[in-house]
């Protein structure tokens, strides 16, 4: 990977903003990067928006969010996510493995932005028989006020105690699921366009928080604010919103029913 530091006044980057190496391809057996890259019409706050929202997950993703946090601190911008299968969906990597392969049952994701353009995200896929790790690289650099270049890539671990055809074809039906999700936000961030004062609802997280975050990016040094940078921690109340989403399964689950019975 080749990294590339642009700052208007000229100066190095500081040693503290290294994106630090990803040590766990060292352990295992790892696919080879899959990369994509396009050019998105909106201007890039929309992708770092999505780091504080929990609901798209749900409606976005056909996932489902139990647990939801945030933790900005300097430079540094992370989302914890916890969630579990849909019972109402067809998960895609249960639709195209073997009838009798593990099922899916949810996922573990610890996302973090080193700086405002370059996202890690260690992606956990849970199956009966244990999980899947993966790595998300989610990256872009802006064109001009209205486009920017999407890159990212994936590695997933190949999974221990199968053949190797079997962990390969595993580990690329997980990408496959992967891949799709990504490009369920990249629909949503062709259509989206830069609102600056959102009105929100109490589940929609510290939009205006990450915000001053990002801002810290856009101003000389001088200029950057504790405000900014300070550490800040927001863990986003699910009760009401699982309520709501496992009601709402449970109405899918029977009109599905209903509209396979016999009449
Ligand atoms: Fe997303």
């Amino acid at each position: 990977m080749l990294f590339v530091w642009n700052d208007p006044e000229g100066n190095p980057p500081p040693a503290e903003v290294t994106i630090p190496v990803i040590e766990k391809f060292n352990d295992g057996e790892w696919t080879d990067w899959v990369w994509n890259q396009m050019v998105v019409d909106t201007n890039c706050r929309e992708v770092i928006d999505n780091v504080v929202d929990m609901a798209h997950f749900f409606y976005v993703h056909k996932s489902f969010p139990t647990y939801f946090k945030n933790v900005f601190e300097g430079h540094v911008a992370t989302q914890y996510f916890d969630g579990v299968q849909r019972e109402d969906v067809v998960h895609q990597q249960d639709a195209v493995a073997a009838a009798d392969a593990p099922k899916f049952i949810g996922s573990e994701s610890e996302a973090a932005y080193w700086g405002p353009s370059f996202m890690i995200d260690h992606l956990d896929h849970k199956f009966e028989d244990g999980s899947n790790p993966s790595v998300l690289i989610n990256a872009h650099y802006p064109i001009d006020n209205n486009s920017f270049m999407l890159i990212f890539g994936l590695r997933v671990k190949r999974r221990e105690g199968m053949t190797a055809e079997a962990a390969e074809a595993g580990a690329q039906r997980t990408g496959q699921g992967i891949l799709t999700g990504f490009m369920q936000d990249v629909e949503i961030w062709k259509n989206k366009t830069r609102i600056d004062n959102p009105l929100l609802c109490e589940e929609d997280g510290p939009v205006y928080q990450l915000r001053r975050w990002y801002q810290q990016f856009y101003v000389d040094v001088a200029d950057v604010t504790p405000e900014m940078t300070d550490r800040f921690e927001f863990e986003i109340d699910t009760t009401a919103a699982v309520k709501a989403w496992t009601a709402e399964v449970e109405q899918n689950i029977a009109l599905k029913e209903t509209a396979g019975a016999p009449a």
